[in-house]
């Protein structure tokens, strides 16, 4: 009896006979031979249908099949470097072949399709070849990030889901029901991973967090997942040196294991390539004053049809702001010391400064934007206090958040990184919306 085996496993196997079981994505017909582009979840492969090969009504079920159809092949492994697919190069040599189910016609043709389309179908979409690759490399990248942080001392911890308080500003708060009490869903784990850092020195959590942004953008989705480390012990300088080499070490991991799935998505690498520390640091000052200089030149944003929008010393960056600066740069650049007002409230402002704060954003090329955000935190009680109340937050809800400066208190910092940004970045895609399988943006919400 022939193994069943998966088409990733194909290469292991050449000249044997195996069974695979899979769908059909796309099938042609040249009389007496036939080729299925086969799918089975490990990969994409062509096996051959030869009418002399097998019984008549085997290839009668084969001339019948539809897209999508489930089905069961038994044949030989054939090494041929034409053959397509991934990982290619393999192609099954069919001898037998059972339809498990005869599928209706398929809503998503392999042809152009709009993205409303898309979306709608969203539950379907994910089996096409491009959407396999990208949730291959999100699953990769997360797997290299943990095990990055696993093996640099960093303790998984994982933080609550439903939180009494906002971290990140009031205004982009999903609001639940807590039995009679509001609460929140968490706009990041944060806080929760400064008190983790008293117990276990370097911590990361990871999981997902929702923010009600109102805004319609492709780098923003309401519900995202943030790998956010937190480290005792380390200061701002320190804070980027981290980030520096786990980013670049988890990129050119994913550039050597993941290169089937770069392949299908035709993402041009050597961008990707040129990911290696250091990464320049640009002040906040200095990132004003090329904004500007650009802004007075007329320079146009690269990739888009419009100028560089001035910008106010003070004020945030808006993404056409984060797209040129990243444009100056061949690798990812750290933009630190941003003003203190315009900055989420637990951030450690400069001491002889105070209004420029230890913050830093990591900008990804080629208009990916903000891929990191992060900083020292506060670490004086008294000054952690005035900063919740200057920013109207109900203290009760942070006394405990106050507490942890209170008890053997250390400079610290800590940084999230945006999945989904992350990957739309790596796999070269236009919209964020694609990196995860059942994205939710303010249009989409379904399936
Ligand atoms: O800059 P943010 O808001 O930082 C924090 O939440 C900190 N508490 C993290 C920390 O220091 N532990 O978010 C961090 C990252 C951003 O750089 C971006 O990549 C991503 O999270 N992000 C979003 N991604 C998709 N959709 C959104 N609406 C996002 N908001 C932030
Ligand atoms: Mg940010």
């Amino acid at each position: 009896m022939a193994p069943v085996i998966t088409i990733r496993e194909m290469p292991r196997h050449v000249g044997e006979e195996v069974v695979l079981q899979g769908w059909l994505y796309q099938r042609t017909d040249k009389g007496r031979l036939q080729f299925l582009q086969i799918r089975d979840g490990t990969g994409f492969c062509q096996a051959v249908v030869f009418k002399k090969n097998l019984s008549s009504e085997a290839f009668q079920a084969a001339r019948r099949l539809t897209q999508e159809s489930s089905l069961r092949v038994r044949g030989t492994v054939r090494q041929d470097p034409r053959a397509p697919g991934v990982p290619g190069g393999y192609e099954l040599d069919v001898r037998d072949l059972e339809v498990i189910q005869l599928a209706e016609p398929f809503p998503i043709q392999p042809k152009e399709h709009g993205v409303e389309f898309l979306m709608r179908h969203r539950h379907l979409w994910i089996r096409s070849p491009r959407q396999w690759a990208i949730q291959r490399v999100r699953a990769s990248l997360v797997r290299y990030l943990r095990e990055w942080l696993d093996s640099h001392g960093f303790l998984n911890v994982d933080t609550p889901i439903i939180t009494p308080a906002a971290a990140e500003g009031t205004t982009t708060l999903f609001e639940i029901d807590y039995h009679g009490e509001p609460a929140y869903l968490a706009q990041t784990g944060q806080l929760y991973n400064e008190a983790h850092i008293f117990a276990f020195g370097r911590v990361y959590c990871f999981g997902p967090t929702f923010r009600a942004e109102k805004s319609k953008t492709r780098r923003h989705l309401q519900e995202f997942w943030m790998l956010e480390p937190e480290i005792a012990f380390c200061d701002l300088e320190q804070l980027m040196a981290i980030q520096e080499t786990m980013i670049a070490q988890v990129i050119q991991r994913c550039l050597q294991e993941n290169q089937d799935e770069l392949r299908l998505l035709e993402r041009d690498t050597a961008s990707l390539e040129r990911v290696q520390p250091p990464f320049p640091r640009i002040h906040y000052d200095e990132a004003v004053e090329r904004i500007n200089r650009a802004a007075a030149a007329g320079e146009k944003v690269p990739g888009y049809d419009e100028p560089v929008p001035p910008l106010e010393w003070g004020e945030d960056f808006g993404s056409p702001h984060e797209t040129y600066l990243a444009a100056q740069f061949d690798r990812p650049v750290f933009v630190h010391h941003f003003p203190t007002a315009a900055k989420a409230f637990y951030m450690e402002p400069e001491p002889d400064r105070p209004e420029v704060c230890r913050s830093v954003d990591l900008l990804a090329p080629e208009g990916y934007g903000e891929i990191t955000g992060g900083s020292e935190r506060i670490s004086d009680p008294d000054k952690l206090l005035a900063a919740i109340q200057a920013h109207n937050l109900p203290l009760d809800a942070y006394r405990w958040y106050i507490d942890l400066r209170r008890y053997g208190s250390v400079v610290h910092s800590g940084f999230g990184l945006g999945l989904e940004r992350t990957v739309a970045w790596v796999c070269g895609l236009e919209h964020v919306r694609e990196t995860v399988a059942f994205p939710r943006t303010l249009q989409y919400m379904r399936p």
